[in-house]
This record gives C-alpha cells, structure tokens and sequence, in this order.
C-alpha cells in the first residue's frame, strides 16, 4: 500500500495535484498520518476482529452495548420497507416514525420539540450556523468536539476559546464581549477527556448576562440521565435552551437531534441548511432509536456500565497513567491515557493491538499537539476479566515502553 502511493507520488511530482503528496508526506513525518482498520463484529460489541484478528474493544461509543440488541435489531428489520426515503425532509423525505422518534426526544429532554438530523454531526453544525451569525460572539470551551468547532466557523461568528472548564475565564470574556447575542458552547461529557461540565455554573453566568447556552449530551444522553447516583453529568441540562446529541452512541443507534423550543425548531426547519438540504435519517434508523430508548430507560445497563467504569478507572489508577480527566473526580466511560508524544502514543497502540486490545491512538487535531492518548472507552458489554485482560497488557506494554 505504501509502496504503491510512493511510486504514485513519483510519477505526480510536477503534476497538480503535488500538494496531495506532500501533504501525506507532512502527515507522515508528524507522525499524524491516520489508517483504516477493518473492524468486524463478532456476538458483541466487547469482541471485534480487528483486521481479522480477535481484540478486546476499549474502542467503541455503543456505551450500553443497543447496537446488537435482539430486539432493536427485530423492530428495526421489522420496520424496514424501504432503504431510505431518498428525499430532504422538506422535499418527500418526512415520516411517521420520524416524527414518533421526535415526540420520544421532546418529552425525553423535557423541551417543546426535537428535531432529528442525517447524524450528530450535522446537528451540530447545522444549529450553531443558524443561531450564530457575523454578529455573534460564541464562547466555546477548548476541549469542545470538533463538530462544534466547525459548526462555530461556519456560523461566521466571531469566537472566544475560553480554557477548560474555567467559568471564571469564561465569566471574564463574556464580561468584556459587546455583541448583541452572545452563546456559549459547551459538551456535558467531554469526548477526549471523559470529563464534565459544570453546567449550573455556566447556567447562573448565561442567566447573569443574559447568554444563550447551547449544550452537546453526546456522550452523556441515556447514560447520566438514567443511571443512579450523585453526580449526574445531566443535572441541570433542562435549564439549558438548546440540546443536541448524538443516537449513535448509548442508544447504539445512528442520527443526531436537537431538543429546544418551538420557535427554535421552526427556525433550524426553515434556515438550517444541514437539514434543509440533505435527505432525512432513514425511517428504519428511527425504528431502531424507538426500540432502544425503553431498553435504555430500565437502568440495568447503565448500572453495568458504571460498575465497569469503576473497576476499570480504580485499577488504571494503580498502574500510574496520567488520566486527565481525573482532575474533576468524576469518571465517565471515557478514560484517557495520556501519553503526550504521538510517535510513542502510535507504538503503544499498535503494541496493544498485537496482543488483542484494541484502542485507537487518538492525535492532533482531535486533541492539542503533544497531548495524544490513547481514549479508553468502556462500555457495559465488557466482562470484567476482559478488563482484566486489558489492564495487565496495559501495564506491561506500557511499562516495556517507558510510558509508565
Ligand atoms: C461530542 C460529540 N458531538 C457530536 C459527535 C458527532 O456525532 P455523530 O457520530 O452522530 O455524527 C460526536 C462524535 O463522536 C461527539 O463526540
């Protein structure tokens, strides 16, 4: 493969696509190139072959394991009459089921409506560039997903980084801002870091100064809302004005939403280009969601998955990584191990790989320079002796490695 693209490269050298080589090339030696792995799935999701190969999969955002549900599986074949409506939902694309699906997110978010986009993604670019414009300031924690991010460059705005979870740095920026509209940006459950936001903190500072709050639930939607406990990374997500999340990750479905006001949705339907001008998520894929969210909302997979969490995070602990996320005390299925350089944070991966644990080497732009990891992502169809398994091979590599 490599072999080939080179002798590619050499007969493109004064050709015009050049640029497309030497930007592989500066990929590569920045160590920040990135490959494709072929994954297949096996009875769960805990097991995949990777390549081929058998691995434990600390990889995966299918949290409550609904992705090879029995019975979201038999709604969704049930339900499944044709591929795709084939249609923007202004066009011909509308469905029952899709609209069945958005009353379940409306009353599940506590808001007037719901409206459901192509994936989370797109509602994330799709409702930061409606609410935003030029006149807008937007102020976005730096550890904010990628699709915020863009979401926030298309929008025009202009936009103020305010450092992590700092509300004082936030309070700050916001104080000396003179737009008009003013929004803050932010995720429940960090998706690099498995962190939280402090989100009535940031509610009594929008309700200060008077600041939209708009709040991505990806990696907290089904799980903290549903799971028993203090320290619900969901408290307080009713007091924000707009919600937006992602069904591919604890529903193990596919699609994304967005939870807000009447007025809101109204707006993102007739201005949201995202929405406007893509055909609507699939009315089987909805099926799904509405078969996942009951099995969701009895809570037993959610206790299994924070039993997991626990186990794992007590454990990594002891083998002395540095886990940032452990600075807010609060541990999610999301567990960093911070390597920092990305040349070594690629070897450690492909290491654990070789012996069947698969976790991805996560690198710059997902997160800053000199701050890769590897992002241990536990769910709840993982048995503790696969934990187990992966803790022991962590140790050892790691230490082989001189990381830990
Ligand atoms: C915080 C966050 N928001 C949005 C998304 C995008 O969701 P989707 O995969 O549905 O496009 C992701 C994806 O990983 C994410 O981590």
């Amino acid at each position: 493969m490599v072999l080939r693209s080179k002798l590619r490269g050499k007969r493109l050298k004064h050709d015009k696509f050049s640029f497309v080589r030497d930007e592989l090339c500066r990929l590569n030696k920045a160590n920040l190139y990135r490959r494709l792995n072929l994954i297949s799935t096996s009875k769960n999701t805990a097991v995949i072959l990777v390549n081929g190969v058998a691995s434990i999969n600390l990889c995966s955002n299918d949290y409550l394991g609904l992705s090879q549900n029995k019975t979201v599986l038999k709604m969704t074949i049930e339900s499944l009459s044709q591929i795709s409506q084939c249609s923007s939902r202004l066009i011909a694309g509308n469905s029952n089921e899709l609209i069945q699906l958005e009353n379940k997110l409306a009353d599940h978010r506590k808001t007037d409506r719901a409206l459901i986009y192509p994936s989370g993604y797109m509602a994330n670019i799709g409702v930061i560039s409606t609410l935003a414009n030029k006149l807008t300031t937007i102020y976005s924690d730096e550890y904010n997903h990628a699709s915020l991010i863009d979401g926030c460059r298309l929008s025009g705005a202009r936009i103020e980084i305010y450092k992590h979870n700092d509300l004082d740095h936030l309070e700050h920026l916001i104080r000396k801002g003179t737009s008009d509209r003013k929004i803050i940006l932010t995720e429940t459950i960090f998706s690099m870091d498995g962190d939280r936001s402090d989100l009535q903190g940031i509610h009594n500072i929008a309700l200060r100064h008077n600041v939209i709050t708009i709040v991505d639930d990806s990696h907290g939607d089904f799980i903290y809302d549903q799971a028993p406990g203090p320290g619900l990374a969901s408290d307080g997500l009713h007091i924000f004005d707009v919600h937006i999340s992602s069904l591919s990750k604890a529903l193990g479905c596919f699609g994304g939403y967005v939870a807000a006001s009447e007025q809101i949705v109204e707006l993102l339907i007739n201005m949201s280009r995202p929405f406007m001008y893509s055909s609507g998520l699939p009315s089987h894929l909805c099926s799904s969601a509405l078969a996942a969210i009951p099995i969701a909302y009895k809570g037993n997979l959610q206790e299994r998955l924070i039993r997991n969490v626990t186990f794992f995070s007590s454990k990594i602990d002891h083998i002395g990584f540095n886990t940032e996320s452990y600075r807010s005390r609060f541990r999610s299925q999301i567990i960093p191990l911070v390597v920092g350089d990305e040349k070594l944070t690629m070897q450690f991966s492909k290491a654990l790989l070789s012996d069947g644990i698969f976790m991805q080497p996560i690198r710059y732009p997902t997160v800053q320079l000199g701050k890769a990891r590897l992002r241990a992502s536990i769910t709840a169809t993982l048995h503790l002796e696969q934990l187990k398994i992966a803790l022991e091979k962590i140790e050892t590599i790691g230490k082989r490695l001189n990381i830990i």
